[in-house]
């Protein structure tokens, strides 16, 4: 069955039909499909269009529509038709009879797909959010079974500074927070009913729009239907929001990939989420984590296929607009298995404390520290950071570590440190607990960043507006 024809004198070749046809993917939306088309069923009674009687019989025929689909994903099997839409409705006409050549009235399947993509991207936002609530909560657990571990902060992916080991989670609970805003948003801004724009020029029908929004649970009527015909911004927004989580996750995959290596020896990956190697018999690798990488490209990868396809396309409807689809279920899926591999691998990490801890000691990570505490006791910082700097230089001449300096050692190097009590910043904890600052990595300011970020999260897995 074909939606369209009558101007036609032959069909569609068998090439044209198998490259136009998207039932392959759209089939995604059906359930949406259904939802909004029972939901349009009623504004034709309202519009007095159908009976209520008809309405019954056509809304009924389409809950055993969505029904059968989700008990038997075969219901499409060998289906033919040109997509998602065009299937319901001649499911619709096989199940309720004529009436079903009344449903699709003042309506275009360009609003229709606008609509079922709303429709499915309020649950796919939804969806995010809750993966990454859990990933969030995993990483807090990970952050509290080592509340005091220290761990050198790397700038450059050289030893920078000394940093609690719940610090450096939090900073990722931080960028997995604004995801969740993000994914907030694009849902508030898919949430904008469609319905009512016909193919471009609004619905010769009267329906009443605040009424069918209101059914469908829609924030708000779109003001333009010129605009809405082709308008995919909310697929964008949440393309974005996913490709910055993804961004995030790859992120925090490379530094787990880098810290459980031999060379760094600091954490311990699950073997449930490690894979051997079909020749090397001692191999225990991060495949992943390097996965989550991987996937990273593909959903960034999506973000910009998209762009490239709106840039040039007249206003209003084009077919290049179907493409949009795969871009964003395929962004999906590898943002939800991302998620969820993310969450299983946070759970299976052991950290060995005492490795990153001597890291920490036996580099200059203090040296920041040191330089700060002269500057505070009234030495002019650059001149601070010149001598400590000159400190490093001859230590690694002598090949001392920062513990190797007592006082009276560090007095005959410069008399600035006489008396100071400076030895005891070659201890990284003195230098963390000078750094009592809002979001600074104070072991008191952390354990409180940390009971926040508990609470946070209770706020963020309640229900999206
Ligand atoms: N499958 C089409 C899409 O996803 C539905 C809209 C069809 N509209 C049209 N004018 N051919 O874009």
């Amino acid at each position: 069955m074909k939606l369209w024809g009558g101007r036609f004198e032959s069909g569609p070749s068998e090439v044209f039909a198998r490259f136009s046809g998207s039932l392959v993917f759209d089939r995604r939306l059906l359930e949406a499909d259904v939802v909004g088309s029972q939901a349009f069923a009623r504004a034709l009674e309202r519009a007095g269009i159908l009976s209520p009687e008809e309405r019954a019989v056509v809304v009924e025929a389409l809950e055993t529509i969505r029904r059968d689909a989700a008990a038997d994903p075969d219901l499409l099997a060998g289906a033919e038709d040109e997509d998602v839409h065009t299937f319901v409705i001649r499911l619709l006409g096989e199940r309720a009879g004529a009436v079903a050549g009344k449903i699709h009235t003042g309506r275009s399947r360009n609003e229709q797909v606008s609509l079922d993509a709303r429709l499915w991207l309020r649950g796919a936002c939804d969806q995010a959010r809750a993966g990454l609530a859990a990933l969030m909560s995993a990483l807090l657990d990970l952050a509290e079974r080592y509340p005091a571990a220290v761990i050198p902060g790397y700038t450059h992916l050289r030893r920078a500074q000394a940093v609690l080991w719940p610090h450096y989670l939090l900073a990722y609970f931080e960028m997995l927070a604004r995801d969740g805003e993000r994914f907030a948003e694009a849902r508030r801004r898919a949430n904008v009913l469609p319905l009512g724009s016909g193919a471009l020029a609004g619905s010769g029908f009267p329906f009443d729009r605040e009424a069918i929004a209101a059914d469908l649970g829609f924030a708000a009527v779109s003001a333009n239907s010129m605009d809405v015909s082709a308008d995919r911004d909310f697929v964008l927004d949440y393309l974005y929001a996913a490709s910055t989580t993804m961004l995030h996750l790859s992120r925090l995959a490379e530094d787990w990939i880098l810290y459980s290596s031999e060379e760094f020896g600091w954490l311990e990956l699950g073997d449930g989420v490690t894979s051997g190697s079909s020749l090397m018999p001692q191999k225990k690798n991060p495949d992943s984590l390097e996965l989550i990488r991987g996937k990273a490209g593909r959903v960034i990868g999506e973000l910009t296929a998209m762009l490239v396809m709106l840039k040039g396309l007249p206003t209003t409807y084009n077919r290049d607009l179907q493409e949009g689809w795969p871009a964003l279920f395929n962004a999906a899926d590898q943002l939800h298995g991302s998620l969820e591999m993310a969450r299983v691998v946070a759970e299976s990490v052991v950290l060995r404390p005492e490795t990153p801890r001597a890291a920490a000691e036996t580099s200059w990570v203090v040296a920041t520290d040191l330089a700060e505490a002269l500057a505070r006791a009234g030495t002019p910082f650059h001149r601070a950071h010149q001598l400590v700097g000159s400190l490093v230089l001859e230590s690694l001449k002598r090949g001392w570590r920062p513990a190797d300096w007592t006082e009276a050692a560090l007095a005959e190097f410069a008399p600035e440190f006489a008396g100071g009590g400076y030895a005891r910043f070659m201890n990284p904890e003195e230098g963390m607990r000078s750094r009592e600052i809002p979001g600074g990595t104070g072991p008191e300011h952390v354990r409180q960043a940390l009971a926040e970020a508990r609470a946070r999260l209770q706020t963020m897995t309640a229900p999206s507006p």
